[in-house]
Formats: C-alpha cells, structure tokens, sequence
C-alpha cells in the first residue's frame, strides 16, 4: 500500500493511474476505522482497479466548541487495517497542505444542509462538501463509497456531485452495527459505559417505528412519536431531533407515501449520536 501525504503527488498518481484507463475508486474517512469504514473499504475494492482511502481529521466541518482535538487517532491500526484489505493507496495529508494560510473558498449546498443537523451543528455540512470537493479534485475517482450511518451526509455530496457536474458515482452503502445494534461510529468510545449500555435505545426505537410502519401506519407524527416513547425508557438520552422526512428531500412530511426515513440524532453525555433508518426496510432490535 502505497501512503501519500502530499496532495500533489496524489494527483500525480491519480493521474498517472488515469492514463494507464483503471478505474479508481475512492473511500474518504477520518480514520480511527472500524468494521462500517471498511465495509465501504471492500466494496470499493470490489468495483474498481485502483483503491484510494483518505484518512484527514477534517478541522472545517468541527465547530468552535466541538471534539476536534479529542477526535480519536490511530494511524498505525488504520494504516494495517487499510494494508489487511490491500488498499492500493492511502491518502494522509497534513492540515497545512488542505488549508493554506489565507484559505478563503467555501462550498455550500442550500436548503438540505439548514435542517436536521445542519440545524444543531450549522458549520458542519460547509466543512463537509469543502473537503469532499477538495479531495474528489486530488483522487479523481470515478466512484465513491459512503456510509448511510450519515444519511444526510450522503444526500448533500449527491446533491453537491449533481450540481457540481464532478461525474462521480456516489454509492451508499448499508449501517453496520454493534451486535447489541449501536450503529459504529468513532464517537461510541466517548460513551460512559452506562451511556454504552443504553444507546441501543437509538435503534430500538426506529425499529418501533419501523414495526408501525409495517402495520400501515402512515402519519409521521405517530411515527414520531413511537420514537420519542422508546427514547423516554432510557433517562441517559437527551433529544436533539427525532424526525420522519422524504427520502430524498429530507423535507418534512405528514404522511408517508414516497419512500421516507426516520432520522435522529440523541445526546448521551456530550456525546452526540445519530441513526436512521428507511421506513419498510428489515430492522429487528
Ligand atoms: P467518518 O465519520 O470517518 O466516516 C467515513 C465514512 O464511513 C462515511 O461515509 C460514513 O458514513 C461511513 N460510516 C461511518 N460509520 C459507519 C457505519 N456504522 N456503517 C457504515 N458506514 C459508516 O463521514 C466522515 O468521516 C467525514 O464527514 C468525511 C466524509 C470523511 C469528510 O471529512
């Protein structure tokens, strides 16, 4: 596995892997992996010549007050994680070489990004489509892999990669969880151990609504409010937002007849976690 910090010479390479007509396909992170990154890991790895993964700790998309310096590292288990799934390239630049002093460029996506998270943590989406729009430009990938973990995530780089016209198959791909059914996500070491103990509540709760659902039940705020009773059994969780919301649109709906999803986002301490799930699809928690 080649490892590349310098975004020139990843762009020389890219370049170079171009012309010699692979595919390259690209999984961007910001390491600390865990079985849901490499998920994306194989199937990229699957679908393409040449394997590209960022690993950048992306300082634009944490706010004033939030865990960028405590965001968890481990450069050495992800680079051997990474080697374990022979990827073919990682990709670890320096903050300094992304942001140059004087750095002034945004790029922001309007309408999807004011809602949902984008309400609690309004900096963040900006950060998000600046880098993923930077490190398309230095990969230069004919597809990526996301994780539906961020479902609003995925919804606002499609969109970005749409009106952008960057002509990059964006991929999503299925949550992976904890046997007990906590989505993975870097942030569960944060949790307090009765914190761990009760976030499954996440995901019980959007398989009771889930289970509604597949009773014909159509209203989103009874299927919201499912949601908040499963949620009130556990007194650790404190609500951020519990929404039912269009699919695509992440507009907020009063009933459900396009394909719709159930969004939320849950404190356990400082600990923020957030989950999802599409209506009528298998959930048993
Ligand atoms: P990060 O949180 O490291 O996640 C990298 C990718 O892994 C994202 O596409 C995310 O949705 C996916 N992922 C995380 N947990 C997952 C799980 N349990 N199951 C499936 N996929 C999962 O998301 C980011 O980094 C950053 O915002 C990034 C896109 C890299 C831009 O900085």
């Amino acid at each position: 596995m080649q490892i590349v910090s310098s975004p020139e010479e990843m762009r020389r390479i890219a370049q170079q892997v171009r012309q010699e007509g692979k595919t390259i396909g690209f999984v961007p992170t910001m390491g600390y992996l865990h079985e849901g990154h490499l998920s994306l890991v194989q199937k990229a790895k699957k679908a393409s010549d040449f394997t590209v993964v960022s690993l950048f700790v992306n300082p634009t998309q944490f706010g004033p007050q939030e865990d960028l310096d405590r965001y968890p590292r481990d450069f050495h288990r992800d680079r051997e994680l990474l080697e374990n799934e022979s990827v073919d390239l990682l990709f670890a630049p320096e903050k300094s070489a992304l942001y140059p002093e004087g750095f002034s460029t945004v790029v922001r996506v309007e309408g999807l990004t004011d809602r949902l998270c984008g309400q609690s943590r309004p900096w963040h989406f900006g950060g998000v489509t600046l880098i993923v729009c930077k490190l398309f430009h230095l990969v230069q990938p004919q597809a990526a892999w996301f994780g539906q973990k961020d479902y609003q995530q995925c919804q606002v780089i499609r969109r970005m990669v749409r009106d952008l016209d960057f002509g990059i198959q964006i991929h999503v791909c299925p949550i992976i969880r904890e046997n007990d059914g906590l989505a993975m996500s870097s942030r569960n070491r944060y949790l307090q151990p009765e914190e761990r103990k009760q976030a499954p509540v996440l995901v019980r709760s959007l398989a009771a609504a889930n289970q509604l659902f597949l009773e014909d039940e159509r209203s989103a705020a009874r299927l919201v409010s499912a949601i908040h009773s499963t949620l009130a059994r556990s007194p650790e969780a404190r609500i951020d937002y519990v929404e039912v919301v269009d699919a695509e649109s992440l507009e907020p709906i009063e009933t459900v007849v396009d394909p719709a999803v159930a969004v939320i986002a849950v404190y356990f301490g400082q600990t923020r976690l957030i989950d999802n799930h599409i209506l009528g699809e298998d959930l048993s928690y």
